[in-house]
């Protein structure tokens, strides 16, 4: 049986690879090594919890000793990097949290893997789970390749960009086998609702503001999680070591219209008349340094590695929607205690 470390398997995209790779691959035996921060929540992977090839290690990827120790013992054979502090407004809020995990928790598990495959590279495989917000921000115009120069804006973008840097380092000095990805916005069940979809769900159902940064002209390319988790599998399986894949799925939105969209399809699902949850769009103060549009290209994985999105936006929208309405205990439960006081910070006064 082979031995594969997830990390972050307890966040919203992590869970969903678990998910993925414990159902499909009974012959390997999935590690979840997650922290628990206030993003990650083990109930999102209830259904397959009591799995026989499933394992979960609660622990701190910034713990180098820790982190070598459960290598040594394990012996990985493969690794999905997922884990991270992920949100872009607390990387403006609280930056060096983001370097602890982000940097310095990428660099543990790179030395980490290098320690125990030194003499026995062949088969392992390091993949680091990244973001196209390296890449900067474009104008109207252009798309991100895979090799488009790297221009991080947030200190959660220069994060990410430090560590797919030093993966690649790495590989180019240490041969280590490695992998990145890098994948634009996501969308789905299980996301925590401070970032924009789940959040506005959640205050069109509460008749809460709809607090939308600037003038909502900003533009965001949308993927559906569970198409990002198909391609982190075809990836780890197929992907060329030392590579980098783009992974997006063309669908580029303004804010404002995503926004109109889902105030539309929530009216008609809480049979309320058309235009009530519009009303509730407020304008705020923008984000510092706030990029204007993302757009990916995915071709080369389109076309050397055959995957590509299996679902419209309109609607993966509308079952994300649906999802949220109906687990409505799951949004109670991530939204009480600190996440409260997190929103109070975030918007009061915005
Ligand atoms: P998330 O915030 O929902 O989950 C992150 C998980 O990592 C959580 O379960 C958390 O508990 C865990 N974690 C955080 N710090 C840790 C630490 N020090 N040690 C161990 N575990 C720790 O994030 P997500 O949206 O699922 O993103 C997962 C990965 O995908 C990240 O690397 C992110 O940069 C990348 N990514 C996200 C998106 C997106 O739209 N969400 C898009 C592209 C790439
Ligand atoms: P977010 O979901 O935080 O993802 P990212 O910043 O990584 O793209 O935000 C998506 C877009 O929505 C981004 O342009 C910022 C905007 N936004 C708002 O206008 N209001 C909000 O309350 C939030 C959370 C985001």
């Amino acid at each position: 049986m082979k031995t594969i470390l997830i990390t972050g398997g307890a966040g919203f995209i992590g869970s969903h690879v678990v998910r993925l790779m414990v159902n499909k691959y009974p012959e390997y035996h999935i590690f979840n090594l997650d922290k628990l921060t206030y993003a990650g929540n083990l109930v999102n992977l209830k259904d397959i919890e009591n799995m026989p090839n499933y394992t979960f290690v609660k622990g701190d990827i910034v713990d180098s000793d820790f982190v070598l120790k459960l290598f040594e013992e394990k012996k990985f054979e493969g690794v999905i990097h997922l884990a991270a502090e992920s949100h872009v407004d607390r990387s403006i809020s609280n930056p060096t949290e983001f370097v602890f995990t982000n940097v310095i928790g990428t660099v543990n598990l790179l030395n980490a893997a290098r320690s125990i495959w030194a003499n026995n590279p062949g088969g392992k495989l390091f993949y680091h789970i990244s973001t196209d917000e390296v890449y900067g921000s474009l104008g109207s115009e252009g798309i991100f390749t895979e090799s488009t120069a790297y221009d991080p804006h947030s200190p959660y973008s220069a994060s990410k960009a430090s560590s797919d840097h030093f993966v690649r380092a790495y590989h180019d000095t240490f041969g280590l086998p490695t992998l990145i990805s890098n994948c634009s916005n996501n969308y789905g069940s299980y996301q925590f609702p401070e970032k924009l979809i789940p959040l506005f769900i959640n205050n069109i159902k509460h008749n809460k503001p709809l607090p939308v940064y600037g003038k909502g002209e900003n533009i965001r390319d949308w993927l559906w999680v569970e198409d990002h988790a198909r391609a982190i599998d075809t990836i780890f399986h197929n992907g060329k070591t030392g590579q980098t894949y783009n992974i997006g799925g063309h669908n580029e939105w303004t804010n404002i219209d995503l926004i109109k969209l889902m105030c539309s399809i929530m009216d008609r699902k809480l049979k309320r008349e058309t235009g009530t949850s519009g009303k509730l769009i407020t304008y705020v103060k923008d984000r510092a340094g706030h990029d204007l549009r993302y757009a990916i290209d995915s071709s080369k994985l389109q076309l050397e590695l055959g995957w590509k999105p299996s679902l419209q936006f309109e609607e993966g929208l509308e079952k994300t929607i649906d999802w949220y309405l109906e687990n409505q205990e799951w949004l109670d439960n991530v939204t009480s205690g600190d996440y409260q006081k997190y929103y109070e910070e975030m918007y009061d006064g915005r």
